[in-house]
């Protein structure tokens, strides 16, 4: 009976664990002066909100003042590694920059390892042709830090999706943003034992 008790207590335990909100960071990968950035996140965060589904929040690279990988051990590693430990999965904002990411997104993504493994993400990409070069690179990386990146990935147009300084995203990418959030929370919970 104590048996059936204690088996029936850790099932409710994994169920709730596994129903619970997850954090969700969506991340700003270019920290140069006048980017865009922080325009494409807000919009992704004001979708986000709406679903209720997770805690979204907006993690700025530029924010954590990470010096280059190995130039030094400056507190901010400490306290991105501690954020990124925090979250669940990710969505990142992806900007095309010579036909790949940002170095600023590359390094942040190489000043950690542990806190990147067995969480979700998703892109959400932006250049001349969508930031797909940059998006498809940032693939690759993820395989190695064992990051499950999900298939749907909103592409924005700088010719259609900005106008000038200004952002001016088409409604069609609504739908791509909710697809690609439900993929991130899906595998996102579905990941959740391997990272106890
Ligand atoms: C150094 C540099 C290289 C760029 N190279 C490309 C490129 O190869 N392909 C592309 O589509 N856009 C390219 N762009 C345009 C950027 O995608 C565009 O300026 C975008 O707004 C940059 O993102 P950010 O404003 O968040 O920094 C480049 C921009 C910079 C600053």
């Amino acid at each position: 009976m104590r048996f059936l008790k204690k088996l029936w207590h850790k099932q409710s335990e994994e169920e709730k664990n596994m129903h619970e909100k997850l954090n969700i960071g969506i991340i700003l990968g270019s920290t140069r002066e006048g980017r865009v950035s922080p325009l494409v996140g807000e919009w992704v965060k004001t979708i986000a909100d709406q679903r209720g589904d997770a805690h979204y929040e907006i993690v700025d690279i530029k924010d954590y003042q990470l010096p280059l990988l190995g130039e030094g051990d400056a507190p901010g590693i400490a306290k991105w590694n501690g954020k990124l430990a925090e979250l669940d999965g990710f969505v990142f904002i992806v900007q095309e920059y010579n036909h790949s990411l940002a170095a600023s997104l590359k390094n942040a993504l190489d000043l950690a390892r542990e806190a990147w493994n067995n969480k979700a993400a998703g892109i959400v990409s932006y250049g001349s042709t969508g930031g797909a070069r940059a998006a498809e690179h940032l693939r690759g990386i993820m395989g190695e830090l064992m990051i499950a990146d999900v298939r749907t990935h909103p592409t924005l147009s700088l010719f259609h999706d900005f106008t000038g300084q200004e952002f001016t995203p088409q409604d069609v990418h609504l739908e791509t943003v909710n697809l690609m959030l439900d993929q991130v929370n899906a595998w996102g919970s579905a990941l959740k034992p391997l990272r106890k």
